[in-house]
C-alpha cells in the first residue's frame, strides 16, 4: 500500500510541471468564482465551461449580484452547459449566501453543505480549492487514481461517500495548504494521465509506486457503465425547448415551442418536466417564460 508521504512529493512535482492552466485555479479567484466553476464542471467538460464561467462572473461577480436578478436570467446565462437545474440551484445558493452568510461563501464544509445543490463533492472542493482547507475531495477521477495507485484495482468499486472520503483523507499530508494542492493534483492526474480507458502510465509520476502497475495492471473485470444516449432523449427535448425560451426576448406562445420537437407526447412530457423543475413558468395567458423573480 502506498502511504501519504509516498504520493505527495512526486504528485506535487508533476502537478507544478504538467497541470492545465485553468482560470479558476488562479490564486486570485474568489470563493464564489470557485463555487461557480465546481457546479459547472460537475457534468460539463472544461472547454465548454470556460466561456460560460467567464461570462457568468463578469455579470455576477458576487452572490449578491446574482441574487438580485431573476432565476430565469441564470437559466438564460447557463446557455448550453446542460443539466440546467444547476443554474437554478446556483441562483438559490446566491440567495442563501446573501440572506444567511452576508453575501460571502463560507469556508466550512458543513455550512457549504447547507446550501442548495451543494453536495459532498462540491462542499469539499470549495473548502479545499478556495480556502486551502485540509479536506478530502473525491470525484470519479480521484476514486480511480486511489483505486489503482493505493488499492491495486484497475477501477474504483461502487461509490460510498464515507469510505471514499476516508481513503482519500488518509493520503493527505498534515499541512492544510499542501493537502489542498495534493487534492487538486490527484484530480488532475485522473483527468489527464490515469484516465479510465487506457491510462498513460509512461507519463505517470506514481508509476514506480503504483499498486496496480506492480500487480501487472490486471484488467477490470466488473460491469462497465453503459454509455448514455442523448439523441432522442427527454433531456435533448428539454434542451431544445429551453433554447426557444433563451432565444426569445420575453414569453413565447405554445406554437413556438411546438416547433422545437415534432413528437407531441415526448414534447409535452419534456415541457411538463421543465415546469415541475421550475425551469419554465407557465403564464396565465397561456404563454411560457423563463422563471421570474
Ligand atoms: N479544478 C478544480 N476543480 C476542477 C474540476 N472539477 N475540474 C477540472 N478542473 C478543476
Amino acid at each position: 500500500m502506498a502511504a501519504a508521504s509516498d504520493l505527495a512529493g512526486p504528485l506535487l512535482g508533476w502537478y507544478a510541471a504538467s497541470a492545465r492552466d485553468l482560470p479558476w485555479r488562479q490564486p486570485e479567484t474568489s470563493p464564489w468564482a470557485v463555487l461557480v466553476s465546481e457546479v459547472m464542471l460537475q457534468q460539463t467538460p472544461v472547454q465548454r465551461v470556460r466561456p460560460v464561467w467567464a461570462a457568468w462572473l463578469a455579470r455576477w461577480p458576487t452572490p449578491t449580484a446574482l441574487a438580485a436578478d431573476a432565476p430565469g436570467d441564470a437559466v438564460r446565462m447557463w446557455g448550453k452547459l446542460g443539466y440546467p437545474r444547476r443554474a437554478l440551484r446556483l441562483h438559490g445558493c446566491a440567495v442563501e449566501l446573501r440572506d444567511r452568510f452576508r453575501g460571502e461563501v463560507p469556508d466550512d464544509v458543513d455550512a457549504l453543505l447547507s446550501l442548495p445543490g451543494v453536495g459532498a463533492y462540491t462542499a469539499r472542493a470549495v473548502s479545499a480549492f478556495a480556502f486551502g482547507r485540509r479536506v478530502p475531495v473525491v470525484d470519479t477521477n480521484v476514486r480511480r487514481v486511489v483505486a489503482r495507485a493505493v488499492a491495486g484495482q484497475g477501477s474504483a468499486g461502487p461509490p460510498s461517500t464515507s469510505r471514499d472520503l476516508a481513503a482519500v483523507e488518509a493520503l493527505l499530508p498534515a499541512d492544510a495548504a499542501v493537502a489542498a494542492r495534493l487534492s487538486i493534483a490527484l484530480m488532475e492526474l485522473g483527468a489527464l494521465v490515469c484516465v479510465a480507458g487506457t491510462p498513460c502510465c509512461a507519463a505517470c509520476p506514481l508509476a514506480d509506486r503504483c499498486a496496480w502497475l506492480a500487480a501487472g495492471a490486471p484488467p477490470y473485470a466488473g460491469p462497465r457503465p453503459r454509455p448514455q444516449r442523448f439523441a432522442g432523449t427527454d433531456r435533448q427535448v428539454r434542451g431544445l425547448l429551453l433554447d426557444v425560451l433563451r432565444g426569445a426576448d420575453g414569453p413565447v406562445g405554445k406554437p413556438a415551442l411546438d416547433l422545437a420537437w415534432r413528437e407531441g407526447v415526448q414534447r409535452e412530457r419534456a415541457l411538463d418536466g421543465l415546469i415541475v423543475d421550475g425551469l419554465v413558468d407557465p403564464l396565465p395567458d397561456g404563454r411560457y417564460a423563463l422563471p421570474g423573480g
